[in-house]
């Protein structure tokens, strides 16, 4: 038995949780293995009658498993951030999920809005740095009358900007980007070793044109890493130029390996070229820790309770979860019976069908146990 975590959250989370899961249980049904769910009432419910995000209690419980299995954060009623970091991002960080995991694959039968491109075309992964960057949360913004003002920011504001720092009239924010070499490193040499299972190649995307420090540092130690890897064909691109590439010659790209905000950034135009965000799944992935998978989607509130969701990211998500815990046959199966249900037309409406949140899961999990 496997024992997974199951966060729900907000919006349309729990319902695609509870398809997700459905179809799970189904493969271990037919793949001789079972999975004991336990659930965690993480999310905007909690946070607005508690004030809890992610409390010490959740780190700690939640600790003493490999997998868990997330949908959604996100609420009106919550000012943009908040759950985002305290949740989210506070999972990721606290487990050290450095890897952020992203295929971007077009499946049979799922129309692309890049014209002529067929599935062999668009089938590559997108290994997102996941802990570093412009992620880390350093910043702040000051004015005048804030004595708190450093002397650096006074020379950035005065002399750079030409602003009088004094006046409660103007303002400055900062943001600090943080690339470390043991970071990098570790993140490309994942993305080495897929590469080394896939098709060999691997690009790295940067902007080490501009940001030449942080950038800089990380493109000396893809150099390095990729170095003990001779078999793997390399480059550089820069962001600008790859969301060109994604949607000009998606074909060139078998592995990406990427710092943090850009690979939130592209993995969105990635989702787009493989059929929308409905199908896009992503783990965030500690080797050795905690590990957790989701839809790289929102929570979409305004198609809460509608029956309306796409659940397929979610599915997808559950492969990989599957395939993370190495139920190998299994996480195959389930990708194989979500490929049939899009061939078969069960679909939400967002693809074109008119099947509901429930009769996809229902129809993936009855084709695994035939199997
Ligand atoms: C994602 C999301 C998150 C991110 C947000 C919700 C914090 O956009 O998983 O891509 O920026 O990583
Ligand atoms: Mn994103």
């Amino acid at each position: 038995m496997h024992r997974v975590a199951v966060i729900g959250g907000d919006g349309i989370g729990p319902e695609i949780i509870r398809e997700g899961t459905k179809v799970l249980d189904a493969a271990g049904d037919r793949f001789g293995f079972s999975l004991g769910w336990e659930e965690f009432e993480l999310g905007a419910d909690r946070y607005l009658s508690t004030g809890e995000l992610l409390t010490e209690d959740d780190k700690l419980e939640l600790s003493r498993f490999r997998a868990i299995y997330f949908g959604a954060i996100g609420d009106e009623r919550v000012q943009p951030g908040i759950l985002e970091k305290g949740i989210l991002l506070a999972l990721r960080f606290h487990f050290d999920q450095y890897i952020n995991l992203r295929p971007i694959r077009l499946l049979e039968g799922v129309t692309t809005p890049l014209a002529g491109k067929k599935p062999a075309d668009i089938d590559f992964v997108v290994v997102r740095e996941n802990t570093e960057d412009f992620y880390v949360g350093m910043g702040g913004r000051f004015r005048g009358s804030q004595k708190a003002t450093l002397e650096v920011q006074r020379e950035l504001y005065s002399v750079r900007f030409g602003l009088d720092v004094e006046s409660d009239a103007e303002e400055i924010a900062y943001q600090i980007g943080i690339i470390t070499r043991e970071g990098s490193r570790r993140v490309i040499r994942f993305a080495c070793e897929q590469a080394e299972r896939r098709r060999k190649k691997l690009t790295s995307v940067d902007k080490a044109n501009v940001l030449s420090d942080v950038y800089g540092l990380w493109r000396e130690v893809f150099s390095e890493v990729t170095a003990s890897y001779p078999d793997i064909t390399t480059e550089f691109n820069f962001v600008d130029a790859v969301t060109m590439w994604f949607v000009k010659n998606p074909e060139w790209f078998d592995v990406v390996v990427t710092p943090n905000m850009f690979g939130d950034i592209i993995t969105d135009l990635g989702a787009m070229i493989q059929g929308g965000m409905g199908l896009a799944p992503g783990g965030n992935i500690n080797p050795t820790g905690t590990s957790m998978f989701e839809p790289i989607h929102g929570s979409a509130p305004k198609y809460k309770g509608q029956g309306v969701a796409n659940p397929m990211a979610t599915v997808w998500a559950g492969s990989m979860l599957l395939d993370h815990l190495g139920e190998y046959e299994a996480a195959e199966g389930v990708l194989k019976a979500l490929g049939q249900s899009i061939l078969d037309g069960v679909v939400t409406r967002d693809m074109g069908g008119s099947a509901r949140t429930s009769d996809v899961g229902d129809y993936v999990a009855a084709l695994i146990r035939r199997q």
